[in-house]
Protein backbone atom coordinates (compact mmCIF):
# COMPACT_ATOMS: atom_id res chain seq x y z
CA UNK A 1 0.00 0.00 0.00
CA UNK A 2 2.88 2.37 1.09
CA UNK A 3 4.58 2.03 -2.02
CA UNK A 4 1.79 2.18 -4.39
CA UNK A 5 1.25 5.65 -2.91
CA UNK A 6 4.76 6.55 -3.12
CA UNK A 7 4.96 5.22 -6.74
CA UNK A 8 1.83 7.48 -8.03
CA UNK A 9 3.79 10.13 -6.59
CA UNK A 10 6.89 9.73 -7.52
CA UNK A 11 5.58 7.77 -11.15
CA UNK A 12 8.30 9.01 -12.97
CA UNK A 13 11.02 8.26 -11.39
CA UNK A 14 9.80 5.01 -10.56
CA UNK A 15 12.02 2.40 -12.17
CA UNK A 16 10.47 -0.69 -14.27
CA UNK A 17 10.13 -4.20 -12.95
CA UNK A 18 11.88 -6.98 -13.89
CA UNK A 19 9.66 -10.20 -14.00
CA UNK A 20 11.48 -13.47 -14.26
CA UNK A 21 9.66 -16.44 -15.60
CA UNK A 22 11.43 -20.46 -15.63
CA UNK A 23 10.61 -21.74 -19.32
CA UNK A 24 10.32 -26.06 -18.57
CA UNK A 25 10.60 -27.54 -15.21
CA UNK A 26 12.29 -29.82 -13.38
CA UNK A 27 12.36 -32.84 -15.08
CA UNK A 28 11.14 -31.85 -18.25
CA UNK A 29 7.38 -30.36 -16.97
CA UNK A 30 6.23 -28.51 -19.84
CA UNK A 31 4.86 -25.69 -17.54
CA UNK A 32 5.73 -21.97 -17.28
CA UNK A 33 6.88 -20.75 -13.76
CA UNK A 34 4.76 -18.79 -12.79
CA UNK A 35 2.27 -19.16 -15.21
CA UNK A 36 0.29 -15.91 -14.86
CA UNK A 37 1.72 -12.43 -13.71
CA UNK A 38 0.58 -9.15 -13.40
CA UNK A 39 3.04 -6.47 -14.99
CA UNK A 40 2.69 -2.70 -15.83
CA UNK A 41 3.43 -0.78 -18.61
CA UNK A 42 7.28 -0.79 -19.19
CA UNK A 43 8.22 -3.93 -16.81
CA UNK A 44 10.29 -6.75 -18.50
CA UNK A 45 9.57 -10.24 -18.49
CA UNK A 46 12.47 -12.55 -18.57
CA UNK A 47 12.02 -15.92 -19.58
CA UNK A 48 14.29 -18.31 -18.44
CA UNK A 49 14.91 -21.81 -20.63
CA UNK A 50 15.24 -24.95 -19.05
CA UNK A 51 16.28 -28.10 -21.00
CA UNK A 52 14.41 -29.30 -23.61
CA UNK A 53 13.57 -27.25 -26.70
CA UNK A 54 11.02 -24.56 -25.93
CA UNK A 55 9.49 -21.14 -27.56
CA UNK A 56 7.87 -18.47 -26.34
CA UNK A 57 5.28 -17.53 -28.72
CA UNK A 58 3.02 -14.79 -28.55
CA UNK A 59 -0.94 -16.12 -29.28
CA UNK A 60 -4.63 -15.09 -29.01
CA UNK A 61 -7.33 -16.06 -25.85
CA UNK A 62 -9.17 -17.24 -28.80
CA UNK A 63 -6.53 -19.36 -30.25
CA UNK A 64 -4.12 -20.37 -27.52
CA UNK A 65 -1.28 -22.57 -29.71
CA UNK A 66 -1.40 -20.34 -32.71
CA UNK A 67 0.71 -17.66 -33.07
CA UNK A 68 -0.70 -14.26 -33.03
CA UNK A 69 -0.14 -12.32 -36.48
CA UNK A 70 2.57 -9.71 -36.04
CA UNK A 71 3.46 -11.33 -32.44
CA UNK A 72 6.51 -11.80 -31.07
CA UNK A 73 8.55 -15.53 -30.61
CA UNK A 74 11.61 -16.30 -28.88
CA UNK A 75 12.36 -19.36 -31.90
CA UNK A 76 13.49 -22.56 -30.12
CA UNK A 77 15.91 -22.34 -27.48
CA UNK A 78 16.87 -26.08 -27.39
CA UNK A 79 18.94 -26.58 -23.76
CA UNK A 80 20.39 -30.09 -23.36
CA UNK A 81 19.29 -32.21 -19.82
CA UNK A 82 22.34 -31.51 -18.09
CA UNK A 83 22.95 -28.13 -18.53
CA UNK A 84 22.16 -25.94 -15.29
CA UNK A 85 23.66 -22.21 -15.48
CA UNK A 86 24.21 -19.67 -18.48
CA UNK A 87 19.79 -20.80 -19.42
CA UNK A 88 19.43 -18.95 -22.50
CA UNK A 89 17.06 -15.70 -21.85
CA UNK A 90 14.20 -13.86 -24.03
CA UNK A 91 12.85 -10.43 -22.70
CA UNK A 92 9.62 -8.73 -23.81
CA UNK A 93 8.88 -5.39 -22.41
CA UNK A 94 5.41 -4.85 -21.37
CA UNK A 95 3.98 -1.34 -23.43
CA UNK A 96 0.44 -1.43 -21.98
CA UNK A 97 -2.27 -2.82 -19.43
CA UNK A 98 -3.75 -5.53 -22.24
CA UNK A 99 -3.04 -8.90 -21.33
CA UNK A 100 -0.50 -10.86 -23.44
CA UNK A 101 -1.05 -14.19 -24.34
CA UNK A 102 1.52 -17.08 -24.84
CA UNK A 103 2.47 -20.59 -25.18
CA UNK A 104 5.09 -22.78 -26.55
CA UNK A 105 5.22 -23.88 -30.05
CA UNK A 106 7.17 -26.63 -29.53
CA UNK A 107 5.53 -29.86 -31.70
CA UNK A 108 2.68 -27.54 -32.84
CA UNK A 109 -0.64 -28.88 -34.21
CA UNK A 110 0.37 -32.61 -33.32
CA UNK A 111 -0.49 -34.59 -30.31
CA UNK A 112 2.95 -34.13 -28.97
CA UNK A 113 1.85 -30.22 -28.91
CA UNK A 114 3.36 -28.50 -25.52
CA UNK A 115 0.30 -25.82 -26.17
CA UNK A 116 -1.68 -28.88 -26.01
CA UNK A 117 -0.47 -30.35 -22.91
CA UNK A 118 -1.14 -26.77 -21.07
CA UNK A 119 1.92 -24.79 -21.50
CA UNK A 120 0.72 -21.82 -21.65
CA UNK A 121 1.47 -18.36 -20.42
CA UNK A 122 -0.42 -14.74 -19.09
CA UNK A 123 0.44 -11.48 -18.65
CA UNK A 124 -2.50 -9.20 -16.96
CA UNK A 125 -5.22 -11.95 -17.97
CA UNK A 126 -9.20 -12.33 -16.51
CA UNK A 127 -9.01 -12.60 -12.49
CA UNK A 128 -10.81 -16.30 -11.76
CA UNK A 129 -14.24 -16.34 -13.16
CA UNK A 130 -14.01 -13.73 -15.90
CA UNK A 131 -14.07 -14.93 -19.48
CA UNK A 132 -10.82 -13.99 -20.21
CA UNK A 133 -9.17 -15.64 -17.43
CA UNK A 134 -6.13 -18.19 -17.34
CA UNK A 135 -7.99 -21.07 -16.05
CA UNK A 136 -10.26 -20.31 -19.35
CA UNK A 137 -7.34 -19.85 -21.43
CA UNK A 138 -5.00 -22.67 -20.29
CA UNK A 139 -8.00 -25.22 -20.56
CA UNK A 140 -8.78 -23.95 -24.24
CA UNK A 141 -5.42 -25.13 -24.99
CA UNK A 142 -5.84 -28.02 -23.51
CA UNK A 143 -8.93 -28.54 -25.26
CA UNK A 144 -6.93 -28.30 -28.42
CA UNK A 145 -4.40 -30.93 -27.27
CA UNK A 146 -6.81 -33.43 -27.05
CA UNK A 147 -8.53 -33.11 -29.95
CA UNK A 148 -5.19 -33.67 -31.75
CA UNK A 149 -4.47 -36.56 -30.10
CA UNK A 150 -8.13 -38.58 -30.55
CA UNK A 151 -7.42 -37.27 -34.53
CA UNK A 152 -4.05 -38.75 -34.74
CA UNK A 153 -5.66 -42.13 -32.65
CA UNK A 154 -8.58 -42.43 -35.26
CA UNK A 155 -6.61 -41.55 -38.13
CA UNK A 156 -3.83 -44.23 -37.49
CA UNK A 157 -6.34 -46.44 -37.00
CA UNK A 158 -8.26 -45.48 -40.24
CA UNK A 159 -5.23 -46.05 -41.95
CA UNK A 160 -4.42 -49.58 -41.03
CA UNK A 161 -8.31 -50.16 -41.71
CA UNK A 162 -8.16 -48.44 -45.25
CA UNK A 163 -5.16 -50.07 -46.87
CA UNK A 164 -5.74 -53.30 -45.74
CA UNK A 165 -9.70 -53.43 -46.75
CA UNK A 166 -8.62 -52.11 -50.03
CA UNK A 167 -5.78 -54.15 -51.83
CA UNK A 168 -7.39 -54.15 -55.18
CA UNK A 169 -5.56 -52.73 -58.08
CA UNK A 170 -8.25 -51.51 -61.06
CA UNK A 171 -7.17 -50.09 -63.99
CA UNK A 172 -7.89 -46.73 -64.91
CA UNK A 173 -11.02 -45.68 -66.69
CA UNK A 174 -9.70 -45.84 -70.21
CA UNK A 175 -6.65 -47.05 -71.95
CA UNK A 176 -5.82 -50.25 -69.76
CA UNK A 177 -3.03 -48.26 -67.19
CA UNK A 178 -3.28 -49.97 -64.19
CA UNK A 179 -3.73 -47.81 -61.02
CA UNK A 180 -3.00 -48.40 -57.28
CA UNK A 181 -6.45 -49.52 -54.74
CA UNK A 182 -8.07 -46.48 -52.98
CA UNK A 183 -7.71 -46.09 -50.06
CA UNK A 184 -10.95 -46.58 -48.25
CA UNK A 185 -12.49 -43.72 -45.87
CA UNK A 186 -13.16 -43.72 -42.33
CA UNK A 187 -15.94 -41.57 -41.08
CA UNK A 188 -15.25 -39.72 -38.31
CA UNK A 189 -17.06 -37.84 -35.78
CA UNK A 190 -15.34 -35.72 -33.46
CA UNK A 191 -15.60 -32.64 -31.49
CA UNK A 192 -13.19 -30.19 -32.82
CA UNK A 193 -12.02 -27.10 -30.82
CA UNK A 194 -10.75 -23.98 -32.30
CA UNK A 195 -9.61 -21.32 -29.52
CA UNK A 196 -13.02 -20.70 -28.08
CA UNK A 197 -15.21 -22.51 -30.12
CA UNK A 198 -16.27 -25.85 -29.94
CA UNK A 199 -18.03 -28.27 -33.05
CA UNK A 200 -18.94 -31.44 -33.48
CA UNK A 201 -17.59 -32.55 -37.57
CA UNK A 202 -17.87 -35.53 -39.02
CA UNK A 203 -15.27 -36.02 -41.62
CA UNK A 204 -13.77 -38.84 -43.89
CA UNK A 205 -10.63 -40.08 -42.84
CA UNK A 206 -8.12 -40.77 -45.27
CA UNK A 207 -4.59 -42.80 -44.62
CA UNK A 208 -2.37 -40.04 -43.66
CA UNK A 209 -4.80 -37.11 -44.43
CA UNK A 210 -4.66 -33.98 -42.15
CA UNK A 211 -6.25 -33.50 -39.16
CA UNK A 212 -9.54 -31.99 -39.36
CA UNK A 213 -9.17 -29.45 -36.76
CA UNK A 214 -8.75 -25.67 -39.08
CA UNK A 215 -5.32 -24.42 -38.25
CA UNK A 216 -7.17 -20.75 -37.76
CA UNK A 217 -10.85 -19.76 -37.54
CA UNK A 218 -10.56 -17.80 -40.95
CA UNK A 219 -8.42 -20.32 -43.04
CA UNK A 220 -4.93 -20.44 -44.24
CA UNK A 221 -4.21 -19.15 -47.97
CA UNK A 222 -2.48 -21.03 -50.33
CA UNK A 223 -1.45 -19.88 -53.31
CA UNK A 224 -0.72 -21.77 -56.82
CA UNK A 225 0.83 -20.40 -59.93
CA UNK A 226 -1.18 -21.92 -63.02
CA UNK A 227 1.10 -21.71 -65.84
CA UNK A 228 3.37 -18.62 -66.69
CA UNK A 229 5.81 -17.23 -69.74
CA UNK A 230 7.34 -19.29 -72.30
CA UNK A 231 4.25 -21.42 -71.71
CA UNK A 232 5.35 -23.34 -68.72
CA UNK A 233 2.36 -25.89 -68.20
CA UNK A 234 2.18 -26.34 -64.38
CA UNK A 235 1.05 -25.79 -61.34
CA UNK A 236 3.39 -24.14 -58.59
CA UNK A 237 3.57 -25.87 -56.61
CA UNK A 238 1.93 -28.93 -57.68
CA UNK A 239 0.24 -30.58 -54.50
CA UNK A 240 -0.16 -29.05 -51.29
CA UNK A 241 -1.49 -29.89 -47.42
CA UNK A 242 -4.49 -28.13 -46.89
CA UNK A 243 -7.08 -28.19 -44.03
CA UNK A 244 -11.13 -27.89 -43.88
CA UNK A 245 -11.77 -24.03 -44.01
CA UNK A 246 -8.56 -23.00 -45.78
CA UNK A 247 -8.24 -20.99 -49.35
CA UNK A 248 -6.99 -22.17 -52.58
CA UNK A 249 -5.97 -19.22 -54.31
CA UNK A 250 -5.58 -19.96 -58.05
CA UNK A 251 -3.44 -16.74 -60.02
CA UNK A 252 -3.61 -17.04 -63.19
CA UNK A 253 -0.36 -16.43 -65.31
CA UNK A 254 0.22 -16.63 -69.07
CA UNK A 255 -1.69 -18.88 -71.92
CA UNK A 256 -5.35 -20.00 -71.54
CA UNK A 257 -5.51 -22.41 -68.49
CA UNK A 258 -8.42 -24.18 -66.07
CA UNK A 259 -8.01 -25.86 -62.79
CA UNK A 260 -10.66 -28.18 -63.15
CA UNK A 261 -11.32 -31.16 -60.50
CA UNK A 262 -11.30 -34.98 -61.95
CA UNK A 263 -10.12 -37.96 -60.34
CA UNK A 264 -7.81 -40.23 -59.52
CA UNK A 265 -7.76 -43.25 -62.46
CA UNK A 266 -9.67 -40.40 -64.56
CA UNK A 267 -6.97 -37.71 -63.98
CA UNK A 268 -8.08 -35.98 -67.54
CA UNK A 269 -11.80 -35.48 -67.30
CA UNK A 270 -13.89 -33.72 -64.96
CA UNK A 271 -15.32 -35.53 -62.28
CA UNK A 272 -18.39 -36.56 -62.80
CA UNK A 273 -19.42 -39.68 -61.11
CA UNK A 274 -22.66 -40.36 -58.84
CA UNK A 275 -24.07 -37.30 -59.01
CA UNK A 276 -20.72 -35.51 -57.65
CA UNK A 277 -19.82 -32.69 -59.82
CA UNK A 278 -16.12 -31.93 -59.74
CA UNK A 279 -15.24 -27.67 -59.63
CA UNK A 280 -14.08 -26.37 -62.90
CA UNK A 281 -12.73 -22.45 -63.20
CA UNK A 282 -13.34 -22.07 -66.81
CA UNK A 283 -10.75 -20.53 -68.72
CA UNK A 284 -8.29 -17.64 -67.83
CA UNK A 285 -6.94 -16.69 -70.87
CA UNK A 286 -3.59 -14.21 -69.63
CA UNK A 287 -1.90 -12.38 -72.30
CA UNK A 288 2.10 -12.69 -72.66
CA UNK A 289 2.96 -9.06 -71.53
CA UNK A 290 0.14 -8.97 -68.61
CA UNK A 291 1.09 -7.53 -65.27
CA UNK A 292 -2.07 -8.26 -63.29
CA UNK A 293 -3.33 -12.10 -62.79
CA UNK A 294 -6.49 -13.24 -61.68
CA UNK A 295 -7.11 -15.36 -59.60
CA UNK A 296 -10.35 -18.47 -58.66
CA UNK A 297 -10.47 -19.82 -55.21
CA UNK A 298 -11.28 -22.92 -53.49
CA UNK A 299 -12.24 -23.67 -49.99
CA UNK A 300 -11.05 -27.18 -49.13
CA UNK A 301 -14.11 -28.82 -47.06
CA UNK A 302 -13.23 -32.04 -46.43
CA UNK A 303 -9.37 -33.92 -45.83
CA UNK A 304 -10.11 -35.99 -48.77
CA UNK A 305 -7.58 -36.27 -51.75
CA UNK A 306 -8.40 -33.19 -54.31
CA UNK A 307 -7.15 -34.12 -57.54
CA UNK A 308 -7.18 -31.30 -59.92
CA UNK A 309 -5.91 -30.74 -63.97
CA UNK A 310 -5.72 -28.27 -66.81
CA UNK A 311 -8.51 -28.82 -69.37
CA UNK A 312 -7.17 -26.97 -72.69
CA UNK A 313 -6.31 -29.19 -75.15
CA UNK A 314 -5.15 -26.52 -77.83
CA UNK A 315 -2.46 -27.00 -79.11
CA UNK A 316 -1.85 -30.44 -77.13
CA UNK A 317 -3.67 -31.39 -73.89
CA UNK A 318 -1.92 -29.50 -70.96
CA UNK A 319 -3.31 -32.47 -68.96
CA UNK A 320 -1.12 -35.26 -70.89
CA UNK A 321 1.98 -33.20 -70.52
CA UNK A 322 1.46 -33.14 -66.97
CA UNK A 323 -0.09 -30.48 -66.01
CA UNK A 324 -1.84 -31.41 -62.62
CA UNK A 325 -2.57 -30.82 -59.28
CA UNK A 326 -3.67 -32.48 -55.77
CA UNK A 327 -4.46 -31.13 -52.21
CA UNK A 328 -3.68 -33.97 -49.35
CA UNK A 329 -2.06 -36.81 -51.57
CA UNK A 330 -0.92 -39.47 -49.97
CA UNK A 331 2.62 -39.21 -50.49
CA UNK A 332 3.56 -42.02 -48.67
CA UNK A 333 1.27 -44.40 -51.32
CA UNK A 334 0.84 -45.45 -54.16
CA UNK A 335 -1.45 -42.80 -54.61
CA UNK A 336 0.73 -40.12 -54.33
CA UNK A 337 1.33 -37.31 -56.60
CA UNK A 338 4.11 -38.09 -59.00
CA UNK A 339 1.93 -41.27 -59.35
CA UNK A 340 -1.24 -39.36 -60.88
CA UNK A 341 0.58 -37.04 -62.92
CA UNK A 342 1.97 -40.50 -64.46
CA UNK A 343 -1.30 -41.64 -64.94
CA UNK A 344 -2.55 -38.27 -66.61
CA UNK A 345 0.48 -38.14 -69.10
CA UNK A 346 -0.49 -42.38 -69.44
CA UNK A 347 -4.05 -41.30 -70.60
CA UNK A 348 -3.48 -38.39 -72.40
CA UNK A 349 0.03 -37.59 -73.08
CA UNK A 350 3.26 -39.12 -74.11
CA UNK A 351 3.36 -42.03 -71.98
CA UNK A 352 0.62 -43.84 -73.10
CA UNK A 353 0.21 -47.06 -72.71
CA UNK A 354 3.28 -47.33 -70.60
CA UNK A 355 2.30 -50.11 -68.78
CA UNK A 356 0.00 -51.92 -70.72
CA UNK A 357 0.66 -55.29 -71.98
CA UNK A 358 1.84 -55.79 -74.94
CA UNK A 359 -0.64 -56.13 -77.79
CA UNK A 360 1.12 -59.84 -79.38
CA UNK A 361 0.42 -61.43 -75.62
CA UNK A 362 -3.34 -61.01 -76.20
CA UNK A 363 -3.96 -64.22 -75.29
CA UNK A 364 -1.75 -64.00 -71.89
CA UNK A 365 -3.28 -60.77 -70.94
CA UNK A 366 -5.25 -61.92 -68.05
CA UNK A 367 -2.06 -63.83 -66.65
CA UNK A 368 0.36 -61.19 -67.20
CA UNK A 369 -1.73 -58.41 -65.22
CA UNK A 370 -2.77 -60.50 -62.44
CA UNK A 371 1.11 -61.16 -62.07
CA UNK A 372 1.67 -57.41 -62.11
CA UNK A 373 -1.12 -56.76 -59.80
CA UNK A 374 -0.31 -59.11 -57.37
CA UNK A 375 3.77 -58.10 -57.73
CA UNK A 376 2.29 -54.24 -57.01
CA UNK A 377 -0.46 -55.63 -54.34
CA UNK A 378 2.96 -56.69 -52.41
CA UNK A 379 4.74 -53.13 -52.38
CA UNK A 380 0.98 -52.04 -51.26
CA UNK A 381 1.50 -54.17 -48.61
CA UNK A 382 4.90 -53.19 -47.27
CA UNK A 383 4.35 -49.45 -47.85
CA UNK A 384 1.14 -50.03 -45.69
CA UNK A 385 3.20 -51.96 -42.99
CA UNK A 386 5.80 -48.68 -42.88
CA UNK A 387 2.93 -45.98 -42.29
CA UNK A 388 1.59 -48.48 -39.42
CA UNK A 389 4.78 -48.58 -37.94
CA UNK A 390 5.32 -44.78 -38.49
CA UNK A 391 2.38 -44.43 -36.93
CA UNK A 392 3.37 -46.31 -33.60
CA UNK A 393 6.45 -44.38 -33.14
CA UNK A 394 4.75 -41.36 -32.71
C1 LIG B 1 14.15 -27.80 -31.48
O1 LIG B 1 12.83 -27.98 -31.97
C2 LIG B 1 12.68 -27.57 -33.32
C3 LIG B 1 11.21 -27.71 -33.70
O2 LIG B 1 10.72 -28.97 -33.39
C4 LIG B 1 13.56 -28.41 -34.21
O3 LIG B 1 13.45 -27.95 -35.54
C5 LIG B 1 15.00 -28.27 -33.75
O4 LIG B 1 15.81 -29.13 -34.53
C6 LIG B 1 15.11 -28.65 -32.28
N1 LIG B 1 16.49 -28.42 -31.86
C7 LIG B 1 17.21 -29.36 -31.26
C8 LIG B 1 18.63 -29.04 -30.99
O5 LIG B 1 16.72 -30.44 -30.94
C1 LIG C 1 26.47 -32.61 -20.98
O1 LIG C 1 26.51 -33.87 -21.62
C2 LIG C 1 27.28 -33.85 -22.84
C3 LIG C 1 27.13 -35.19 -23.55
O2 LIG C 1 26.70 -36.21 -22.68
C4 LIG C 1 28.74 -33.53 -22.51
O3 LIG C 1 29.49 -33.49 -23.72
C5 LIG C 1 28.79 -32.17 -21.85
O4 LIG C 1 30.10 -31.89 -21.46
C6 LIG C 1 27.88 -32.15 -20.61
N1 LIG C 1 27.82 -30.77 -20.12
C7 LIG C 1 27.85 -30.49 -18.83
C8 LIG C 1 27.74 -29.04 -18.48
O5 LIG C 1 27.96 -31.36 -17.96
C1 LIG D 1 5.78 -3.84 -27.37
O1 LIG D 1 5.98 -3.06 -28.54
C2 LIG D 1 7.12 -3.47 -29.30
C3 LIG D 1 7.30 -2.46 -30.42
O2 LIG D 1 6.10 -2.27 -31.11
C4 LIG D 1 6.87 -4.88 -29.82
O3 LIG D 1 7.99 -5.33 -30.56
C5 LIG D 1 6.65 -5.82 -28.64
O4 LIG D 1 6.36 -7.12 -29.12
C6 LIG D 1 5.52 -5.30 -27.78
N1 LIG D 1 5.41 -6.11 -26.59
C7 LIG D 1 4.36 -6.89 -26.37
C8 LIG D 1 4.39 -7.64 -25.09
O5 LIG D 1 3.42 -6.97 -27.14
C1 LIG E 1 -8.97 -20.20 -74.26
O1 LIG E 1 -9.09 -21.57 -74.57
C2 LIG E 1 -10.41 -21.99 -74.83
C3 LIG E 1 -10.41 -23.49 -75.04
O2 LIG E 1 -9.41 -23.87 -75.93
C4 LIG E 1 -10.95 -21.25 -76.05
O3 LIG E 1 -12.31 -21.62 -76.25
C5 LIG E 1 -10.87 -19.76 -75.78
O4 LIG E 1 -11.26 -19.06 -76.96
C6 LIG E 1 -9.44 -19.37 -75.43
N1 LIG E 1 -9.42 -17.96 -75.08
C7 LIG E 1 -8.57 -17.09 -75.63
C8 LIG E 1 -8.75 -15.68 -75.23
O5 LIG E 1 -7.72 -17.47 -76.38
C1 LIG F 1 -0.04 -5.98 -74.29
O1 LIG F 1 0.09 -6.03 -75.69
C2 LIG F 1 -1.13 -5.67 -76.37
C3 LIG F 1 -0.95 -5.92 -77.88
O2 LIG F 1 0.38 -6.03 -78.24
C4 LIG F 1 -1.46 -4.21 -76.08
O3 LIG F 1 -2.66 -3.85 -76.72
C5 LIG F 1 -1.64 -4.08 -74.58
O4 LIG F 1 -1.86 -2.71 -74.24
C6 LIG F 1 -0.40 -4.57 -73.85
N1 LIG F 1 -0.70 -4.57 -72.43
C7 LIG F 1 0.17 -4.18 -71.49
C8 LIG F 1 -0.27 -4.29 -70.07
O5 LIG F 1 1.29 -3.77 -71.77
C1 LIG G 1 -9.29 -15.18 -53.44
O1 LIG G 1 -8.88 -15.04 -52.10
C2 LIG G 1 -7.91 -14.02 -51.93
C3 LIG G 1 -7.44 -14.06 -50.49
O2 LIG G 1 -8.52 -14.09 -49.60
C4 LIG G 1 -8.51 -12.66 -52.32
O3 LIG G 1 -7.51 -11.66 -52.20
C5 LIG G 1 -8.97 -12.75 -53.76
O4 LIG G 1 -9.62 -11.55 -54.12
C6 LIG G 1 -9.93 -13.91 -53.94
N1 LIG G 1 -10.24 -14.04 -55.37
C7 LIG G 1 -11.49 -14.16 -55.80
C8 LIG G 1 -11.65 -14.27 -57.27
O5 LIG G 1 -12.45 -14.18 -55.04
C1 LIG H 1 -8.12 -36.91 -72.22
O1 LIG H 1 -8.52 -37.98 -73.06
C2 LIG H 1 -9.93 -38.29 -73.00
C3 LIG H 1 -10.18 -39.53 -73.82
O2 LIG H 1 -9.66 -39.39 -75.10
C4 LIG H 1 -10.74 -37.10 -73.48
O3 LIG H 1 -12.11 -37.37 -73.37
C5 LIG H 1 -10.38 -35.92 -72.60
O4 LIG H 1 -11.06 -34.76 -73.06
C6 LIG H 1 -8.87 -35.65 -72.60
N1 LIG H 1 -8.61 -34.56 -71.69
C7 LIG H 1 -7.62 -33.68 -71.83
C8 LIG H 1 -7.57 -32.55 -70.89
O5 LIG H 1 -6.79 -33.78 -72.70
C1 LIG I 1 4.40 -43.20 -55.59
O1 LIG I 1 3.62 -43.95 -56.49
C2 LIG I 1 4.40 -44.76 -57.38
C3 LIG I 1 3.45 -45.38 -58.39
O2 LIG I 1 2.34 -45.98 -57.78
C4 LIG I 1 5.17 -45.79 -56.58
O3 LIG I 1 6.00 -46.53 -57.45
C5 LIG I 1 6.04 -45.07 -55.56
O4 LIG I 1 6.68 -46.01 -54.75
C6 LIG I 1 5.17 -44.17 -54.70
N1 LIG I 1 6.01 -43.41 -53.78
C7 LIG I 1 5.91 -43.62 -52.46
C8 LIG I 1 6.78 -42.73 -51.61
O5 LIG I 1 5.17 -44.43 -51.95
Amino acid sequence: MFSLSLGLVLLPFVSAAIHDVQVGGAGGKLVYVPEAISAQPGDQVVFHFNPKNHTVTQSSFADPCGRKDGGFSSGFQPVAANQTDNLPTYTITINDTQPVWVYCAQAAKTPASHCGQGMVFAVNCGLDGAPNSFTNFKNSALAIGASLAAAASSASAASTAAYSAAATWTTAAYGGYTIPPAPVPTPITQAVTLGSQVWTTTYNSYPNSPAPTPASAEGQIHKVIVGGPGGKLTFDPPRISAQPRDIVVFEFHQKNHTVTQSSFDDPCRKLNNNGVVGFDSGFFAVADNATEFPTWNFTVTDTAPVWGYCRQQTPASHCGAGMVFAINSDESSGRNFSAFQNVAKALNGTLVAANEPAPSQTSTTTTNSNGAASARMGTALVTCIAAAFAALLL
